[in-house]
């Protein structure tokens, strides 16, 4: 959603700011705005609404603001309308307009995520004679601080705690006072939020690849508490005003991963990349011919120990989530439900001993997932994550964390943390199988070659991706597409259909293909594009047999299955044959074509494919 990147050091901030927005702009946003401060000059703000580029040109790519302390924010609109004045950075001081040029003002800030209570408090403030411009709760959150800092004439650190304590919501914030140059204050609670060094130079930033290529030295400031950032130098201190220590940490990814290189979208590059993100994930979890799951505390004994498994994630996580219920119920035979995540935080949870609660999420930051796991702790539950992103919230609040190696994902439309994911889950289910004595050491060894050679068949179909790029402008038009299947291939459906939706504007539908004739088959009709999925052996007469249903009422029938399932072509209006793999793992196969499909669809359609509209890359508010 938002993005946040903060500057104090020795060059100009404004440029390093606007690099830093920049690589955030993949997180979605509709306006943006920088704050800059020059000694003990008050901070200069400047606004935009729309893209980048226009704060880029209304600074002259930052060189008409001077000043070596900043802060930058990318705005997605949740309180008030997308324009000038409610984009960030907010001042505490009372003003006309936007909020904008040098305002005389105690304190500067901007702000992710949402305050519940924003309300509340600005009536309480505006009893004290505070004035509001905008409609945003983040110049509530500021004006708050101000009338702290003012009221107890304490320091910022103070003055932001006895902030934190009055609002509700979540919150990532940063902040610059007046009385205090060269220096930037910054808190969070449930966003994310991380500070990184380098000589004399401090960074901040709401997401890793903003710093990327300024530092790898980044410390995780954990919820409640606050960062005090001054150049080369950060202090961090508790919700009672004392200092405490945090360990600081190396960020692996490479810089260039953050980076196009070449390729004319970030979701492209990162389909190509997804062989080495199911190579690298596997080979994180899998030590001389062995699964090694000890090192998230997943012993044998705690595998065995499972009575249950619910799985709880959003959108494309989900879908992991559906194809590991198949996954893992055929062959660790555990019971397994799968939850959206919006749905399980808010209902009455009945669960049994042993049951393993696992989220799955790229960001590590997604509120619901999130939610989620914080229910089924507060239930007892034991929980695990498989999260890309690390120190992520969710990664360091479940009880496991098996973190995926898919590097920086920036396009909104996620491709290899979803193959990552997958990974992930083939590691566990193969594992758990072995562990409670439902496959032999053959067997395994099996399942382990058949893992290995994923990442190869993927590049094998990645080299067949023109046929698809035609076929996709062929139906780069259509109303409606469905995507239909079976267990699961069902499961690849709904990722396939997600794909389309949120890439190509095309409306599609994704449906168990034994479900149509319960009412969907009404909307059938002519030329309408229906794309069976047919990796299953097991399901692929019954659903040819749907396929066949649908060609019968008009519909055009395009069939995506593995090589010397030839059969199809009796059916099927179009094929598309990937490689054969064990059944379990098909899900990794058939998706890439799916991919590639919903990704030339939208580039047909002349869309911005990586920042499609409305969507954020890492949703962290309900
Ligand atoms: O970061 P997460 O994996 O928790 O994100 C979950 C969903 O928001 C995400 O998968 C979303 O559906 C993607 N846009 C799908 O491409």
């Amino acid at each position: 959603m938002c993005g946040i990147v903060g500057y104090t050091g020795t060059q100009q901030a404004a440029p390093v700011l606007l690099d830093g927005l920049a690589r955030l702009e993949y997180r979605g946003y509709d306006s943006a705005g920088l704050a800059v401060r020059n000694g003990s000059d008050l901070a200069e703000v400047v606004k935009s609404t729309g893209k980048l580029r226009g704060l880029i040109e209304k600074t002259d790519g930052g060189r008409s603001l001077a000043g070596t302390c900043g802060i930058g924010h990318t705005r997605w609109a949740t309180h008030g309308e997308p324009s000038q004045t409610n984009a960030h950075p907010h001042v505490s001081g009372n003003c006309s307009g936007s909020g904008s040029g040098l305002v005389e003002s105690e304190v500067t800030g901007v702000h992710n995520g949402i305050i519940e209570n924003y309300l509340e408090l600005k009536e309480k403030l505006s009893r004290h004679g505070y004035q509001f411009y905008s409609d945003t709760d983040t110049e509530v959150v500021v004006k708050l601080i101000d009338y702290y800092y003012k009221k107890y004439k304490i320091g910022p650190v103070d003055a932001i705690n006895r902030t934190l304590v009055r609002i509700r919501g979540t919150y990532a914030l940063a902040l610059m006072f007046r009385d205090y140059p060269g220096e930037i204050y910054a808190a969070r609670k449930d966003a994310p939020m991380i500070i990184g060094i380098d000589g004399s130079e401090s960074y901040l930033a709401s997401d890793v690849p903003a710093i990327l290529n300024y530092t790898r030295t980044v410390y995780y400031i954990g919820n409640l508490q606050i960062a005090q950032l001054r150049p080369g130098e950060v202090h961090f201190f508790d919700l009672n005003g004392d200092e405490i220590q945090l360990e600081s940490t190396q960020i692996t990814w490479d810089a260039k991963s953050a980076e196009k290189n070449g390729f004319e979208h970030f979701m492209i590059k990162e389909i190509y990349e997804q062989p080495a993100a199911v190579r690298d994930t596997l080979t994180s979890l899998v030590t001389e011919g062995r699964i090694t799951l000890e090192a998230a505390g997943l012993s044998d004994e705690v595998l065995r120990g499972i009575s249950s498994v619910r799985i709880a994630a959003c959108g494309s996580a989900w879908h992991v989530g559906m194809a590991a219920q198949y996954i893992l119920e055929d062959l660790a035979e555990i019971p397994v439900r799968v939850e959206l995540a919006s749905e399980y935080r808010y209902r009455k949870v009945l669960h049994v001993d042993g049951e393993l609660l696992v989220v799955i999420s790229q960001s590590g930051e997604t509120a619901d997932s999130l939610a989620a796991l914080r229910k089924a702790k507060d239930l007892g539950i034991r929980t695990l994550a498989i999260v890309n992103v690390v120190g992520s919230t969710i990664a360091r609040e479940a009880d496991h964390v098996l973190y995926t190696h898919a590097g920086p994902e920036i396009a909104v439309a996620t491709t290899k943390a979803f193959s990552a994911q997958l990974a992930a889950i083939y590691c566990f289910a193969v594992q758990a199988a072995y562990v409670r004595g439902l496959i032999d050491s053959d067997q395994y060894d099996g399942y382990l070659r058949e893992l290995a050679s994923i990442p190869d068949k993927i590049e094998r179909i990645l080299e067949e991706k023109e046929r698809i790029q035609w076929f996709a402008a062929k139906y780069a038009n259509a109303r409606d597409i469905f995507f239909i299947g079976r267990g699961l291939d069902y499961a690849i459906s709904l990722e396939g259909s997600l794909k389309l939706k949120e890439i190509s504007y095309v409306h599609s539908e994704a449906y168990a293909a034994g479900e149509l004739k319960h009412g969907t088959i009404s909307l059938i009709e002519d030329n309408l594009l229906v794309i069976g999925v047919l990796t299953q052996k097991d399901l692929f007469e019954k659903t040819i047999s749907n396929m066949a249903e649908c060609k019968a009422r008009g519909a055009f029938l395009m069939a995506l299955t593995s090589y010397g399932n030839y059969s199809v072509e009796d059916s099927a209006n179009f094929t598309v044959y990937v490689p054969k793999t064990d059944p379990h793992f098909m899900a990794s196969l058939a998706v890439v074509p799916l991919q590639l499909f919903g990704y030339y669809s939208g580039v047909a359609r002349g869309l911005d494919v990586d920042k499609p509209r409305n969507l954020a890359k890492s949703v962290t508010v309900e």
